[in-house]
């Protein structure tokens, strides 16, 4: 059990980064407000008056030692993560804090399992990337619908938006990130075939049918960090994808007390090994606020003590993934059936 639960939020001025820090508040966990900007860190709302706030920028390993004291654990929601995430992933390893990120790039992720797997289990710390929406959330599916076996012949992951109002950091990592992107075949990462395969994909209403286009993200890269999978395929719908890049589509609106705005995302998961056909289905609001509950919940754990040993981890691997599933659903930030 780790004593001091202070907790760094760096990106606090962005978006995402508001979210996490409203859920550290609610579940009585103490946010450092963090960032590369003193001007845009101190005009945050009036609700952060009394947080500390920390400015250091990730050219600074000096000044990101000293912001990074005395914390448990770093939040990274400052992207793009090809900019930030190994910097500050290092920086928080030397100080001895967990870190966490929502990445849904999948080289950040590949490069911080590679560089800071073994610094990481040196500090007794631990490193996990995605935790997130994307990423995240189909990682810790599949190994809840594998239910302690390793090994699956094909994992279909779809995602369907009924909007996706993206934000200026989505549009700014989509144009940083220009890597290939990468799936499973034959059990090893391989670039997704090109153009990429389209196909229909039946959701759970009011979504229903959709078209859908391959289109992996992170969570391919943290199922290939701890399952065996022959095939992994994941799809998002084309309507929301047309939506992303519009460049005249808004960025997302609130609509509730809680910052939310109207998106609904559903996200099933299909694991097949011979004849055994398991399936799980998510639904929820809004995929940047859904994003703070699954890294603070990640963040809970590592902080008393409900998590498997250090490293870089996939988030399957270093948390009980049906338990976080089932905290995020008794919380109301998803509602997740399964059937098989
Ligand atoms: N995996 C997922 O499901 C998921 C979910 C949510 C978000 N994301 C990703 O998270 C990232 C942030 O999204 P957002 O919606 O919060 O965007 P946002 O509202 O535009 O905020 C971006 C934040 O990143 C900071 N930042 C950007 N580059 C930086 C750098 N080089 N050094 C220091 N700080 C930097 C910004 O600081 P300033 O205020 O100083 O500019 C700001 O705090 C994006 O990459 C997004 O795609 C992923």
């Amino acid at each position: 059990m780790n004593t001091n639960e202070r907790v760094l939020v760096y990106g606090a001025t962005g978006h995402t980064g508001r979210f996490v820090v409203d859920e550290l508040l609610r579940r009585g966990l103490e946010p450092v407000l963090a960032g590369r900007d003193a001007e845009r860190l101190a005009a945050g709302p009036a609700r952060y008056a009394g947080l500390e706030r920390r400015v250091a920028t990730l050219a600074d390993p000096a000044g990101l030692r000293r912001a990074l004291s005395g914390t448990a654990a770093v939040v990274n929601c400052a992207g793009p993560f090809l900019d930030t995430a190994l910097p500050l992933a290092r920086a928080a390893v030397d100080a001895g804090a967990h870190y966490l990120d929502v990445t849904a790039e999948q080289p950040v992720v590949q490069a911080l399992y590679r560089d800071l797997d073994a610094p990481a289990r040196s500090a007794n710390v631990a490193v996990v990337p995605a935790m997130a929406f994307y990423g995240g959330l189909a990682d810790l599916l599949v190994t809840a619908l594998l239910e302690g076996r390793s090994h699956a012949e094909v994992v279909d992951v779809a995602i369907g938006l009924d909007r996706w109002w993206p934000t200026a950091g989505t549009r700014v990592t989509g144009v940083r990130n220009t890597a290939t992107r990468l799936v499973i075949r034959d059990g090893v990462l391989a670039p997704l075939e090109s153009p990429a395969p389209f196909e229909t994909w039946t959701f759970d209403e009011p979504l229903g049918e959709q078209a859908v286009v391959q289109l992996p993200f992170s969570e391919v890269i943290t199922i290939d960090r701890h399952l065996e999978v022959k095939e992994l395929r994941s799809h998002l719908n084309t309507g929301s994808l047309d939506e992303l890049r519009d460049a005249d589509t808004p960025a997302p609106e609130a609509v509730d007390q809680r910052g939310r705005s109207a998106q609904r995302f559903f996200v099933d998961v299909v694991a097949r090994d011979g004849g055994d056909v398991r399936r799980a289905s998510v639904s929820g609001r809004d995929i940047y606020a859904v994003s703070a509950p699954i890294i603070v919940e990640g963040v809970a754990r590592l902080l008393d003590g409900r998590h498997h040993g250090s490293g870089a981890c996939a988030p399957g691997q270093v948390f009980d993934a049906a338990d976080v599933l089932r905290a995020l659903q008794r919380d109301g930030a998803i509602a997740t059936c399964y059937e098989s």
